[in-house]
């Protein structure tokens, strides 16, 4: 099959967040079964600091509502699978991908909608014909109403003859690609598509005109497939969920072992450990410890938090328990960036406790990979968590994931079996959790490293994932 895999962000070129690993992983997972399948992504600064070296493909015209834009293609091979990157300066060089800080820029529809479209240009330039589009989230969301409104409408010829499959995966809900209705102009469509398609209380809205029009809808778990069509985690968006529900399918996510796997992990401090021998994980500790210059006792549990800074974290209950959780005589180490609110509590946590509490604020990958290996415990009480990888690569690292019953969390953690779960989105539930896990931690020695081993010979690969999704690609 040829398959064109469209994502706003891809690792190790650009990523704030899991999609950029899956974009990544999947498509080596599927090349690997033996399908041509490249990536695109827009060209932001990043992709010229990974430091591999860039081809130039095609240069082309996109339409849009003022006037022809240029763009160009170039590519790299990255672990075996092409990945092309969309230029446009003014569109895509800047430092933030989506915007800074916490706003978003301001053009970020018109941004889009050039990418989607230089997505088909980009076809139509080459000559690459693909059986399925896969587009993902919000900002590759214009791209199936394009598609079917415009192209396949005007009898484009690439797309009229032959006719890709479109398949949408949702990531996240709660980023639906909302923009004012003055913006309509910006899609380049007739109007009479906006009140059906797009109208979302008042705005254009991209994933639900994606959903209506996508051939086949993935979610990246069972639990979050089901979540999606409630009230409660379908972000208003139910009901168009629901009338598409028999095109809905939850795959969960995979984790890229040749990444994160403690036996071969490049920044673990040059210490390696497996299910057979646990003794590098109590270095790894101690070093991490001694690093963020935390007193090394190794009968303390070290509890671990890295997410984005953001309520569908449960950075909230964190917020509520953390006192109480070092009073349990932990340590906790929190890697993470996002909301000021959040920053502000974890540095005022970090000046009153400052022998428990280790803090870095930003993005970093390498003490993302030293914290799953020297953690004892990795916190997750999300309010609400489509797949999740990082639990799912805590257990590759032995470090058991307390997690909230939620999405993938429900999918991939069994309590008391390879970590520790609540249900009840509330502080106590959490901290009894926590509790939980230390008194084992504790007491009940032999118990903890069963999980541990459990936990870590468990198989989430991409294998089975990726056998999954070509079955959605291949399927009428
Ligand atoms: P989400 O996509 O909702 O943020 P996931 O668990 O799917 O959550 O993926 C998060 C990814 O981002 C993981 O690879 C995790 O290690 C990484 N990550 C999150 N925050 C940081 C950070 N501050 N520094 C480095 N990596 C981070
Ligand atoms: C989103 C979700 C996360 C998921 C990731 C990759 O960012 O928040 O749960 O793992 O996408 O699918």
């Amino acid at each position: 099959m040829k398959i064109l895999y469209v994502s706003p962000e891809v690792a190790p070129f650009s990523k704030t967040g899991g999609l950029a690993d899956v974009a990544k992983a999947l498509p080596k997972a599927i090349r690997n079964m033996g399908h041509d399948i490249r990536t695109i992504m827009p060209k932001y600064p990043s992709v010229m600091g990974v430091g591999i070296a860039v081809k130039g493909t095609a240069a082309f015209t996109v339409q849009m509502h003022n006037g022809l834009q240029g763009a160009a293609v170039s590519w790299a091979e990255y672990q075996g699978v092409p990945v092309c990157f969309v230029e446009n300066e003014a569109y895509f060089n800047r430092n933030g991908n989506y915007g800074i800080g916490d706003q978003d820029y301001p053009d970020n529809l018109e941004r889009f909608v050039f990418f989607c479209k230089a997505v088909l240009e980009y076809c139509k330039a080459v000559d690459f014909v693909p059986d399925v589009i896969h587009c993902n989230d919000w900002q590759t969301a214009a791209l199936p109403s394009i598609l079917k409104l415009i192209y396949r409408n005007y009898r484009d010829d690439l797309f009229f003859t032959n006719n890709p499959k479109i398949v949408f995966s949702i990531h996240n809900l709660a980023y639906q690609g909302l923009f004012p209705e003055e913006q309509w102009p910006i899609l380049t469509l007739p109007r009479n598509y906006y009140q059906n398609d797009f109208e979302f209380y008042g705005r254009i809205n991209l994933m639900k005109s994606a959903i209506i029009h996508a051939d086949c809808l993935h979610t990246v778990s069972a639990t979050y497939a089901h979540e999606i069509q409630t009230t409660e985690f379908g972000f208003g968006l139910q009901g168009v969920l629901q009338n598409r529900k028999d095109h809905l399918h939850g795959v969960l996510n995979g984790v890229d072992y040749e990444e994160w796997d403690p036996a071969g992990d490049p920044y673990t401090y040059g210490v390696h450990y497996s299910p057979d021998d646990l003794s590098g994980k109590r270095r790894i500790k101690s070093l991490l410890l001694s690093e963020y210059h935390l007193p090394e006792q190794e009968e303390v549990p070290l509890l671990a938090l890295t997410a984005r800074f953001v309520p569908q974290k449960g950075i909230d209950l964190v917020i509520a328990v953390a006192e109480g959780l070092l009073h349990l005589d932990t340590r906790l180490i929190i890697l993470g960036e996002g909301a000021h609110h959040y920053q502000d509590f974890f540095e005022w946590l970090l000046r009153r406790y400052p022998d428990r509490v280790a803090l870095y604020v930003g993005y970093n990958n390498e003490l993302a990979h030293k914290i799953q290996a020297g953690a004892d415990m990795f916190l997750m009480p999300s309010h609400f968590e489509p797949c999740g990888l990082t639990q799912m690569y805590s257990l590759k690292y032995g470090t058991l994931p307390i997690v909230r019953l939620t999405g993938g969390l429900a999918d991939t953690i069994q309590d008391g079996v390879n970590g520790f779960t609540f249900f009840d989105y509330s502080p106590h539930f959490f901290y009894e959790a926590v509790k939980r896990a230390c008194d084992v931690f504790r007491n009940h020695k032999e118990h903890w490293q069963r999980m541990m081993r459990t936990a870590m010979q468990q198989d989430f690969s991409w294998q089975h994932s990726a056998t999954k999704m070509l079955e959605l690609y291949q399927k009428g």
